[in-house]
């Protein structure tokens, strides 16, 4: 972690939100092997995208590219597109040279690559930062061979209300966190959604919904982290969380 993190600021003084670049070395080493990414998303992503070996994947908001790693260590041929430019050289410095990696983001006209160019494409902890998914996923349909799969993981619309019972679940709407690295604040901005907000944008883009998950931790997370789970799992019964929500989407 970098222990001297500054937070960057825009020109009226304030921090910039999202500021991906502020933290991400901090950011990286935080989510390398923590709970929610190493021993959660990740694991869910990797067991429901199955055998890719010979498969061409983009990431799209690849981060620091643990994903990507994993995902050519299994035999794909892996792109990651960034638009953090200091999460992308994390990336690169991991990853090394052989692997394709762009400057780029959702959101801000089409991704630079020709139609039908992958057989999946993986969109992690990403869509909840955009308010508008209309553009966005018709340019991942676009970049997908038709039968590719979309992997999808945001924030489950639920925990919304959970955390806020009087917010409108019913509306898509933006809501702010701090997130804290090494002493200093980041201000984070997402777009809440409502769970028929989400299957609507997909099917209107063009996906078949395949599998909508909600996975339990991987094998040995309850013993790796048994302070932050044992609220959840005081009842043995139980096997889950409430966190985040997987898709796999077609291309019709
Ligand atoms: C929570 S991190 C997840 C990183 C990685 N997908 C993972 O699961 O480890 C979110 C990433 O999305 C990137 N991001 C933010 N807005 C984006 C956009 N509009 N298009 C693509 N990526 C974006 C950020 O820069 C950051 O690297």
């Amino acid at each position: 972690m970098s222990p001297d993190l500054k937070a960057s600021s825009g020109p009226s003084g304030q921090a910039v939100a999202n500021d991906y670049d502020s933290f991400a070395e901090a950011y990286a080493a935080e989510t390398e092997s923590n709970l929610l990414n190493g021993y959660y998303v990740r694991p869910a992503v990797l067991d429901l995208a199955g055998d890719v070996a010979g498969r061409r994947i983009l990431d799209v908001g690849c981060g620091a590219g643990p994903l990507l790693e994993s995902l050519r260590d299994r035999g794909a041929i892996v792109t990651g597109v960034e638009p953090s430019a200091k999460m992308l050289e994390l990336a690169g410095r991991r990853l090394g040279d052989g692997t394709a990696l762009h400057q780029a983001g959702l959101g801000g006209g089409p991704l630079p690559f020709p139609d039908g160019s992958f057989d999946d494409v993986v969109a992690c902890l990403v869509l909840h930062y955009l308010e508008d998914w209309q553009a966005p996923l018709a340019d991942l349909r676009r970049v997908l061979v038709p039968g590719g799969r979309l992997f999808v993981v945001v924030d489950h619309p639920l925990v919304y209300k959970l955390v806020d019972p009087d917010a409108d679940y019913f509306a898509v709407s933006k809501r702010s966190e701090e997130w804290t690295f090494g002493g200093r604040g980041a201000p984070m901005v997402f777009w809440h959604r409502p769970l028929h907000a989400m299957t609507s944008a997909f099917t209107e883009a063009g996906f078949r919904i395949a599998v909508i998950s909600e996975p339990p931790p991987a094998p040995g997370a309850r013993e790796r982290f048994p302070e932050e789970l044992a609220e959840v799992f005081k009842d043995p019964s139980r096997t889950a969380f409430l966190s985040m929500i997987f898709f796999v989407l077609e291309a019709a």
